[in-house]
C-alpha cells in the first residue's frame, strides 16, 4: 500500500494477572521471571494491577518484559472516580493497555460504543491497544461465533484508518474457555484466527490484515501452547490463570 509504512506482525505471549497479586506477591512473581530464560523470539508483557503498575514497571526496566494495563478510561482526566486515564499509564511507563477483556464486557458493562472510545484514546496518546473480544458459549452453539465476533471487531475498530493498525493487537478469547480448563481445540482457533484475518482483509486489504498480530486466549497452558501457537493465524497468547505462575508462563512464552 503506498504511502503506508508496515509492521510486521508479531509473536506476543501476555499475562493478564487480572485482580490478583498485592505488592509483595507481584514482587515475588517479578523475581520468578527474571529468574527465567526467554528462548523464543516472542515479546513478552505482564499485566500487573493497577496499585502495583509502578513497582513492576520499575523492576522490569531493563528487563524484555513490558509491563501493560489491564484496562484505562477514555477520558483525558476529571470527574470520573475511580478510573485511569492514558496519560497516568503512560506517566508510570506503560505504553500497552488490554483493552474489551471479556470480564470487563460482563462485569463493568464495557460496550462496543464505550471501547471504541476507549481505543481511540490509546491511540491518541500513543499507546498499543490489545484489543479482546470472543463469541459466547451460547453463540458457539448456535452457530454465530463468527457473526459475533466481526460485529465486535467491526463496530469498536472498523472506523479506525489502516495506519492505526500498526498499534493494534487482536486478542480472540471465546468467553466459554476463559478460565474454565476449557480451550478452543488448535483447529477451532486456527478457523477463527483465519476468519478474523480475512475480516480484516475485506475492510482494510491484505497488508493491514497479515501484519496485524492475532493472539488466543482461555485456558491456553503449558501442555497445549505449542500446539496452538502452531497454527499459522495464531501469532500469540493472552493467559490468565497460567501468567500467574512463574514456570507455567515461560513455558508457554518458549512454546514458541
Ligand atoms: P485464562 O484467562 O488463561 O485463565 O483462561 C485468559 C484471559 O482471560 O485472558
Amino acid at each position: 500500500m503506498e504511502g503506508y509504512d508496515l509492521i510486521m506482525r508479531k509473536q506476543i505471549v501476555a499475562g493478564n494477572w487480572k485482580m490478583n497479586n498485592d505488592l509483595s506477591q507481584t514482587q515475588s512473581l517479578i523475581e520468578a521471571l527474571q529468574s527465567q530464560e526467554i528462548t523464543s523470539k516472542a515479546e513478552v508483557m505482564v499485566a500487573p494491577t493497577f496499585t502495583n503498575l509502578l513497582q513492576a514497571c520499575e523492576a522490569l526496566k531493563s528487563s524484555p518484559i513490558e509491563v501493560i494495563a489491564q484496562n484505562m478510561h477514555f477520558a483525558e482526566n476529571g470527574a470520573y472516580t475511580g478510573e485511569i486515564s492514558a496519560d497516568m499509564l503512560k506517566s508510570v511507563g506503560v505504553k500497552t493497555v488490554i483493552l474489551g477483556h471479556s470480564e470487563r464486557r460482563a462485569y463493568f458493562n464495557e460496550t462496543d460504543e464505550s471501547l471504541a472510545k476507549k481505543v481511540d484514546a490509546a491511540l491518541a496518546n500513543d499507546m498499543r491497544v490489545i484489543f479482546c473480544f470472543g463469541e459466547e458459549l451460547a453463540d458457539r452453539k448456535s452457530g454465530n461465533e463468527e457473526s459475533v465476533v466481526e460485529n465486535q471487531i467491526k463496530n469498536a475498530l472498523f472506523h479506525l484508518e489502516a495506519q492505526a493498525f500498526n498499534n493494534i493487537v487482536l486478542a480472540y478469547e471465546p468467553v466459554w474457555a476463559i478460565g474454565t480448563g476449557e480451550t478452543a481445540s488448535p483447529e477451532q482457533a486456527q478457523d477463527m484466527h483465519a476468519f478474523i484475518r480475512q475480516t480484516l482483509a475485506d475492510a482494510y486489504g491484505n497488508e493491514v490484515a497479515n501484519n496485524t498480530s492475532i493472539l488466543y486466549g482461555g485456558s491456553c497452558k503449558p501442555n497445549n501452547a505449542q500446539e496452538i501457537f502452531s497454527k499459522p493465524d495464531v501469532d500469540g497468547g493472552l493467559i490468565g490463570g497460567a501468567s500467574l505462575k512463574a514456570e507455567d508462563f515461560f513455558a508457554i512464552v518458549n512454546a514458541f
